[in-house]
């Protein structure tokens, strides 16, 4: 497994482009199982997760051609069944539990079993889907649905849940009758995906709004899209400006989708520029401590806890640090506290008080967005900093090390340990 190596104490420079965002294009390219035709999209991501979701489709007979532009065609299904071996290494594969139900009448997923930041069930999915009409049972760790044609239905979701709402929103654009999905979730990535659908022929209203109502039609159509800049990619480097007092320009992201860590990044003394698609972020003196809460989607993005978390790690005072998302995303905090971190958890909340420096350490990544913070503690951290396991961060950020090199951190992947 590779290791990435950093230096840190350098101050970030320069202009960074913005890739596009993993959780829009994962629901964009399941999109294409309602059609039989070739589709376009556009700024497809070069990421793990990216490489699983096309051998996924693939082992289904769709063809797949292209990489940030990607023409795809589920004309050709041969299978309906996503396998356990591909489920595990990706929970977001059951995006295509939805879509294979409403066109093919039949699906098999592989239920996803655990994963690192909480239990993460699929049963809003399940019960949606049956709400729908499906005939689902679970047998030998299987999700079996089946359905000659979906129906409308009005629908609630006890949690609001991404991708819940993405697999229920696209089972429903080809169900008999009208569908009302009630505590839909909000996200840029779920108008993106409404977006395409519509472009596809779906009759979709309400998208990033609590109620989304889907009008069902007999089949849809090819179309080209494009998939939204990656907001927590450009978080996550607006993060490591203000760790490292440095002065970036992140460019191609849509600072409408990141108002609320704007709002918190100024609070805790940066200066951020909004231009267009390009945001301008300066690191000022000291960072203040600020306490942050996640919330669903136009809240705090739990995507982006642990990075906020390293960079309070460095703040003037105290940060109490909310997670509400997720039962236990804060597998970063041990790791963190190795570099010299004075973090206590409480319940949901991480008591972080501010250090004045932090020290390079060995370090081991748990999971996507904790490899992510413990770079950005390694940034700012004195002497060197080794994480393993690198594999986690490869899963959501392209060529990360090559962009924050680019922008003049000493930092270097070391391949094959
Ligand atoms: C999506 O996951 C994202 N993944 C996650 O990003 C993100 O953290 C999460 O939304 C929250 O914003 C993709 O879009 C591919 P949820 P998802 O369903 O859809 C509970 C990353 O780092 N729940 O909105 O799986 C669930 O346990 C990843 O890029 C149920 O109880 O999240 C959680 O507590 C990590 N039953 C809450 O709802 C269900 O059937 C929200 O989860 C579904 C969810």
């Amino acid at each position: 497994m590779d290791k990435i190596v950093i230096v840190g104490g350098r101050r970030l420079q320069g202009d960074v482009r913005i890739s596009g965002a993993k959780n829009g294009a994962l629901p964009v390219l399941v999109s294409s199982l309602l059609v039989d035709g070739w589709n376009t999209f556009h700024n497809i991501p070069d990421l793990l997760d990216i490489k699983t979701i096309r051998k996924l489709l693939g082992s289904l007979g769709v063809k797949i051609e292209g990489e940030e532009t990607v023409r795809i065609n589920a004309g050709g299904i041969t299978r309906c069944e996503a396998s356990y071996d591909l489920v595990r290494t990706m929970r977001a594969s059951i995006l295509v539990l939805g879509p294979l139900v409403a066109r093919m009448g039949e699906a098999r997923v592989s239920l996803p079993g655990g994963c690192a930041i909480g239990a993460r069930p699929v049963n809003l999915h399940i019960q949606a889907l049956r709400d729908l009409g499906a005939e689902v049972t679970l047998k030998d760790g299987y999700v079996e649905a089946k359905a000659s044609r979906l129906r409308g239905a009005t629908l609630y979701f006890d949690i609001s849940t991404v991708t819940g709402t993405e697999n229920i929103m696209m089972a429903a654009t080809l169900a008999e009758g009208t569908t009302i999905l009630k505590n839909a979730a909000h996200e840029p990535e779920i108008v993106n995906l409404a977006e395409v659908l519509i472009g596809m022929g779906a009759r979709i209203r309400g998208a990033g709004t609590d109620v989304i109502v889907i009008d069902g039609v007999k089949s849809l159509h090819p179309v080209e899209a494009a998939v939204i800049p990656d907001r927590i990619e450009a978080g996550t480097f607006l993060i490591a400006a203000g760790m490292t007092g440095g002065d970036v320009r992140i460019l191609g992201c849509n600072p409408l989708h990141l108002d609320v860590l704007i709002a918190r990044l100024r609070d805790a003394g940066m200066r951020i520029d909004v231009d267009g698609e390009a945001l301008r972020a300066a690191g000022g003196g000291t960072v203040k401590s600020v306490d942050v809460k996640t919330l669903p989607y136009p809240g705090f993005p739990t995507d982006l806890q642990a990075q906020i978390m390293a960079m309070m790690a460095l703040g003037n005072g105290l940060s109490v640090i909310t997670e509400t998302v997720f039962e236990n995303r804060f597998m970063h905090v041990s790791e963190m506290m190795r570099m010299g971190a004075d973090i206590v958890i409480q319940g949901t909340s991480a008591i972080v008080r501010g250090v004045a420096k932090l020290r390079g350490a060995p370090v081991m990544a748990t999971d996507l967005r904790a490899s992510a913070s413990l770079i950005l503690a390694g940034l700012a951290a004195e002497g060197t900093t080794t994480l393993s396991r690198v594999y986690h961060i490869d899963r959501g950020y392209q060529q990360i090390e090559k962009k924050l090199s680019a922008l003049g951190a000493d930092i270097r992947r070391i391949a094959g340990f």
